[in-house]
């Protein structure tokens, strides 16, 4: 392709696969996807076609009922195994007859022991970055934007869902299985290909959104979210209408690997944001505003994944200023900003993975995931819209979702818009020290509030004697709680962790948020009385914003070192092959 994706083997100068009919068995014995995909071509082709696969079986691969030579070369540990297939002149479409191997990196198969009802097996997929390619034989680049139909056949017991228009669900071809038949109409970027197969049931939210999940976890989550129609006329608001017809969103198992995950008309969502509150709502929020920024306007390469995610979480807290207000956007800038600094601290500050365009050529998405995309991405954004004016900046931003709609571009074609449409701004604020040099400008947005100046200067204050008063903590939101633990000292005495955990029962938190900050700060401080909590927690849940601290902090303190070490033994096999390939990074550090 013109423009070359560093993930991808794909060149879209040979051809592009422009829609694509799936027919899949779901065979949990053998943890197996079996079946064809038949790729349609934007224009007739002939040559060779470079197509992405991960441990794929390819059994065949025909044109036109003939036979189509093709070569699968050998893997590469990052980008996985070139599939290269000759096409006669003239090829509209072609099939190709695969299977997906047990260890597929997409893929998570889970024991019903590992579910909520205990008693079906699940079965589920997260493609983002570069794992679509272990699923379906595709251009796995975000510049290849396809449609699709599929067919999916499972165990009769078992219902299939998918981030796609659902259509008839029958009788399969064998017995004791169940077709479901879903179609995507709107183009979508591979990594936005997703489903899953479990005993899920759902409830209606609003006249545009249901909740999936599996019938234990549907009340509760039918409550936490309750919600989402608000947040959808308020993302509206923001950016102009929703095109995707539906917005439904799966209530996943406990090892899902991620907070959410934006997959159109189906938003996957960890199970760790039921806190009983209603406190952790903006990961749908966020995920939502990617139904703009993201999935209608996408990243061209994993190296401009800052205009996903900061764009994003800049939406997100415009949708959380519109529901709740300034005070509750600052805060959640805040809470934004520490982990920015942990995470540009932890690279090193001139680091290059500092940078918001990237050069990522040879490494591994998901090694070097962080919250830098999101979190300086989310100040620069801000800072264009400071410099811009809020009324100018708005007007910016719908044009600028109107104007790349269903398009993948670069960052390059982002600063010419911005420079079309907000001539000077770019100059004005130093764009280019934002997006291509390493650490945080002089420039960046403070966000003033008094609650957080109150919140730091208690919790700075804690090695000299301060402590907050009990009864007012115990009154403290959510967010309080999270900035106040992110600033406390990581090291404390075990009377001061005792003191913590007495008086505000820190270990029996239903908010993941402030239960994982006190278990690091625990574990951290040698404190032994909430590690049973920890284990537990390690246990149930495979989400690696929590895994990764733990783990981490876990292994460098000397009195949990082997500890660590036995619960990942113990959990492992739980967890998601990105989630487990994380935490054994660390293990080995
Ligand atoms: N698209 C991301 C998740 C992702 C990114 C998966 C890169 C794989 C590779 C999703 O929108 C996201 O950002 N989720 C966050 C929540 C958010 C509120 C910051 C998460 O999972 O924590
Ligand atoms: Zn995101």
């Amino acid at each position: 392709m013109s423009r070359r994706d560093p993930h991808s083997y794909a060149d879209l100068d040979q051809g592009r696969v422009s829609s694509m009919d799936l027919d899949l068995n779901v065979d949990f014995a053998t943890r197996r996807l079996e079946g064809t995909a038949t790729l349609k071509l934007a224009a007739a082709t002939g040559g060779p076609l470079d197509l992405d696969t991960r441990d794929l079986e390819i059994r065949g691969v025909t044109a036109a009922g003939k036979e189509v030579p093709f070569t699968l070369a050998d893997k590469d540990d990052i980008i996985g195994s070139r599939l290269t297939v000759e096409l006669p002149a003239g090829t509209t479409a072609f099939r190709i007859d695969y299977a997906t191997s047990p260890a597929a990196s997409a893929l998570q198969w889970l024991e019903p022991a590992q579910t909520d009802g205990g008693k079906l097996p699940y079965l589920f997929s997260q493609c983002q970055a570069i794992h679509a390619r272990s699923v379906i034989p595709c251009q796995d680049s975000p510049l290849a934007r396809f449609t699709f139909q599929a067919r999916m056949t499972v165990p009769e017991d078992l219902t299939v869902v998918m981030a796609a228009a659902p259509g008839e669900a029958g009788p399969g071809a064998a017995p004791g299985t169940r077709s479901f038949s879903f179609e995507m109409p709107q183009s979508i970027p591979p990594y936005l290909f997703a489903f899953a197969v479990g005993n899920i049931v759902s409830q209606d939210l609003g006249p545009r959104s249901r909740v999936y999940t599996e019938p234990e976890t549907l009340k509760k989550s039918a409550w936490e979210f309750a919600d989402v129609d608000k947040m959808l006329l308020a993302a509206e608001e923001v950016f102009g209408p929703y095109l995707w017809d539906r917005f439904d969103f799966l209530v996943m198992p406990g090892s899902f690997p991620y907070g959410g995950m934006e997959n159109p008309r189906l938003t996957f969502l960890t199970p760790t944001l039921l806190a009983g509150d209603r406190s952790l709502v903006n990961v749908l929020a966020h995920e939502l505003a990617h139904s703009w920024t993201g999935n209608l306007v996408t990243n061209a390469t994993m190296d401009d994944f800052w205009l996903n995610e900061g764009f994003t979480v800049w939406a997100e807290r415009r949708i959380l200023e519109n529901l709740d207000g300034v005070e509750a956007k600052s805060l959640a800038s805040a809470i934004g900003r520490n982990g920015l600094m942990e995470a540009m601290n932890s690279f090193g500050m001139d680091s290059p993975f500092t940078r918001l365009q990237t050069d990522s050529k040879g490494t591994d998405p998901d090694e070097f995931y962080s919250l830098v995309p999101y979190e300086k991405g989310y100040l620069f954004v801000s800072l264009l819209e400071q410099a811009a004016g809020r009324e100018k900046f708005d007007a910016f931003i719908k044009n600028y979702i109107q104007h790349f709609s269903f398009t993948s571009i670069t960052t390059a074609q982002f600063e010419a818009f911005l420079e079309q449409e907000l001539p000077g701004v770019a100059a004005q604020v130093d764009a280019q020290q934002w997006i291509h040099r390493a650490g945080l400008p002089d420039n960046a947005p403070e966000f003033e509030s008094e609650r957080l100046a109150m919140l730091e200067n208690l919790a700075k204050g804690w090695s000299d004697g301060v402590r907050p008063e009990v009864a007012a903590a115990k009154a403290w939101s959510a967010e309080d709680w999270q900035i106040f633990l992110q600033a406390l000292p990581r090291v404390l005495p075990a009377d001061e962790c005792r003191w913590l955990d007495e008086n505000f029962d820190l270990t029996s938190q239903g908010n993941s948020e402030i239960l994982c900050n006190w278990l690091i700060i625990a574990a951290g401080s040698g404190y032994e009385p909430p590690l049973d909590r920890t284990r537990q927690f390690l246990a149930e849940v495979g989400r690696m914003k929590y895994l990764k601290p733990l783990y981490t902090t876990l292994h460098a303190t000397a009195k949990t070192r082997d500890l660590a070490k036995e619960i990942f033994a113990a959990n492992a096999d739980g967890y998601h092959p990105i989630a487990r390939g994380g935490v054994e990074r660390i293990l080995a550090g």
